[in-house]
């Protein structure tokens, strides 16, 4: 199924019954692959009492074992591949945030497919086989930048293969090859942004019209803060290396209201993280994703962390999930108070004088957790000015995520800049 360089791919405008025929069709494939060509999910099924056969209709994946990161662990390097190593043709792998790293294969297949998506994707965030596109998402490992890469050249897009960091270099060539689209994290952009204004690069004059962010979570405040300062529409892409990497998800230029889920490769679930039971759509809880398509590495109800709520298509006949704003893993708790950073960085973007950069360290005190929040003034201040930030801040933290936080406000460029995904929150309370 190529990617036609004019228009949707057909599913996209499928009715709901022909979207719905071919994901059971799909399921039913993977689930007798895995069962038959990987020792572990065999195992996974038999011990949970389940065999491919008991899928009747979607709903019944239900009764299927979930799978964890933990399992990939487990089975590292190469033991959750359901095809032989002759038929993979690439490996990624991303770092997680101790030990292993989670290693993930493809075949030649799953490339195309993913090129698909991925095409899909920058199509419908607005991108023409005319365009030029800059990517800055990491190249190597990590499936950003060549998950980006295979899918707007897919498209018949330029490609710049510039990859994250040289960001002195970045800004050059943006100004020099006047690119249409931007792929690239939502933090490191801010740091180019940084940059392009270090170098006086008049934003106005650039052709760039549209950013297509992902593989972090970002906020809506962060949103406009960006498609004001930069003249562009910033736009969501999400996906993780276990499902496919980049382009699982994707925003609609023409709608912004959340990400259209490529349901005919990757069906969605939303579980109750807590007692892993299925929630229905709209309701907010743990993404859960099955591939329905892949070969070398298929996943069946891989338990993403994220949260979110699945709501129905509008751009598109696919279900839409709302914008990631946590992790469950990112979740802080701060006297009994739960809060993610990107409530902070909401309200961080509310007040006049801060930059969009900060970080958010967790110390312990006693046995009593406490925060800090580090947020960059937008230019050099006085002391005063600087305690009237840090006030308004600490008022805002406390009135809106509810929880009692020390600010420091500090000068210009002084928060470490990503290059990647941004490191939001420093753990310090085993220190
Ligand atoms: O981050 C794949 C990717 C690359 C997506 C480029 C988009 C753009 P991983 O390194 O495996 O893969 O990390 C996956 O990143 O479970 C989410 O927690 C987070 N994430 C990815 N996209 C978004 C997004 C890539 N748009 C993990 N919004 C996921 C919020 C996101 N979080």
């Amino acid at each position: 199924m190529s990617v036609s360089k004019v228009g949707l791919h057909a599913i996209e405008n499928a009715s709901i019954d022909e979207l719905r025929g071919l994901q059971l069709e799909r399921l039913k494939h993977t689930l007798n692959h895995v069962y038959k060509n990987s020792p572990v999910y065999k195992a996974k099924f038999d011990a949970h009492g389940v065999h491919p056969d008991d899928l009747k209709q979607l709903s019944d994946l239900s009764k299927f074992p979930t799978t964890t990161k933990a399992d990939l662990r487990d089975n590292y390097p190469f033991g959750m591949f359901s095809k032989p190593m002759e038929d993979v043709v690439r490996i990624h792998a991303s770092s997680g945030t101790t030990g292993k790293p989670t290693v993930v294969g493809y075949t030649q297949n799953d490339i195309d497919t993913w090129a698909d998506v991925v095409a899909r994707s920058i199509y419908a965030a607005g991108g023409r086989s005319t365009d030029i596109v800059h990517i800055s998402y990491g190249y190597g490992l990590f499936t950003g930048g060549l998950g980006a890469h295979y899918g707007a050249e897919r498209l018949g897009c330029t490609v710049i293969p510039m990859s994250g960091g040289q960001t002195a270099k970045q800004v050059q060539l943006i100004a020099d090859f006047n690119p249409d689209i931007i792929m690239v994290t939502p933090s490191y952009m801010l740091n180019i942004a940084d940059e392009l204004s270090r170098q006086q690069v008049d934003v106005d004059k650039l052709k760039l019209r549209t950013g297509i962010f992902g593989a972090e979570p970002w906020t809506e405040a962060m949103r406009h803060q960006m498609e004001s300062s930069l003249g562009i529409d910033a736009v969501d892409i999400y996906g993780l290396s276990e499902v496919i990497g980049p382009g699982v998800a994707q925003e609609c230029i023409e709608t912004r209201d959340g990400l259209t889920i490529w349901e005919d490769h990757f069906y969605p679930e939303i579980i109750d993280p807590v007692t892993g039971e299925v929630l229905p759509d709209g309701q907010e809880g743990e993404l859960v994703f099955t591939n329905l398509s892949k070969e070398a590495m298929p996943v069946i109800r891989y338990r993403t962390r994220d949260l979110t709520r699945l709501l129905p298509g509008t751009g598109r006949v696919m279900r839409r999930m709302e914008k990631i704003t946590g992790r469950s893993d990112d979740m802080m708790i701060i006297r009994g108070v739960n809060v993610f950073p990107s409530q902070i960085e909401e309200l961080i973007c509310k007040v006049d004088g801060l930059a969009p950069h900060y970080q958010i360290e967790l110390t312990k005190h006693g046995n009593l957790d406490s925060v800090t929040v580090y947020a960059e003034s937008v230019t050099a201040i006085s002391l005063e000015a600087q305690r009237t930030l840090e006030k308004e801040l600490l008022i805002q933290i406390k009135t809106f995520a509810g929880i009692s936080s020390s600010v420091v406000v500090t000068p210009p460029n002084s928060i470490e800049r990503s290059e990647g995904k941004a490191i939001r929150v420093l753990d310090n309370r085993n220190k």
